[in-house]
């Protein structure tokens, strides 16, 4: 039975989602910073589910170079799809307008560039790549619908959550508490997948 898991990530959003979404399993969730690590993978895929695998294949190559062979490594590679910007920016959304531009610059940009657009459909994306300790890796996959508002509102979560608006709730992502957020976001529901996936595996409890 896996008792750690390496979260391969250096977002710190996208590692408090984690670590909260897991904190009921019977797992410990480390960062490679906790193991004394640094590694910032290159992202040369072009799919979501290429770069998942290349963050999760990379950072276990280098626990094993370290002695670390029995984790198990997690990656998430995620990002929004605007239909009306083609599913732009997707596998890009880290570096629109670069990766050192705050978010409130990269979010007005959107809705500046969807001013004059009625279609306003989009979607979050996360890939989520299990590494094994014995090289095989796994992948789990979830989105969530919703729309691109007219204006930023909401001071939670983080990226582009501040012009994700869910119809449903009426409300937008950035105005979830971290609880709502991971019920239903495309993180929380693509790492259940994996639990449950891992669990089949007998590797979970
Ligand atoms: P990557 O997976 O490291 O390539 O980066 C994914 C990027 O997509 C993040 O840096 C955010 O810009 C964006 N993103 C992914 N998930 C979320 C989310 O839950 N909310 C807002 N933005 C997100």
């Amino acid at each position: 039975m896996i008792r750690s898991i390496v979260f391969a990530s250096n977002n710190k959003g996208k590692v408090k989602e984690t670590k909260a979404v897991l904190q009921s399993e019977s797992v410990k969730v480390l960062t490679l910073s906790d193991l004394g690590l640094v590694l910032v993978p290159d992202e040369t895929g072009t799919t979501f589910e290429e770069n998942a695998t290349i963050k999760a294949t990379e950072v276990a190559a280098l626990l094993k170079e370290n002695g670390h062979s029995d984790f198990m490594v997690i990656a998430d590679d995620s990002g929004i799809e605007i239909d009306a910007m083609g599913k732009k920016p997707g596998v890009d959304s880290a570096n629109f307008l670069g990766t050192e531009t705050p978010f409130v610059i990269r979010n007005a940009k959107i809705l500046e560039m969807l001013e004059h657009t009625e279609e306003r459909t989009a979607r979050f994306v996360s890939v989520i790549a299990c590494a094994l300790p014995c090289g095989e890796t796994i992948l789990t996959r979830a989105t969530i619908e919703g729309v691109i508002s007219h204006e930023q509102k909401g001071e939670n979560g983080f990226g582009y959550d501040p012009i994700f608006f869910l119809p449903e709730l009426g409300k937008m992502m950035a105005e979830l508490s971290d609880n709502e957020k991971n019920k239903i976001s495309h993180r929380g529901k693509s790492l259940e997948k994996m639990v449950e996936a891992l669990r089949k595996k007998g590797l979970l409890s």
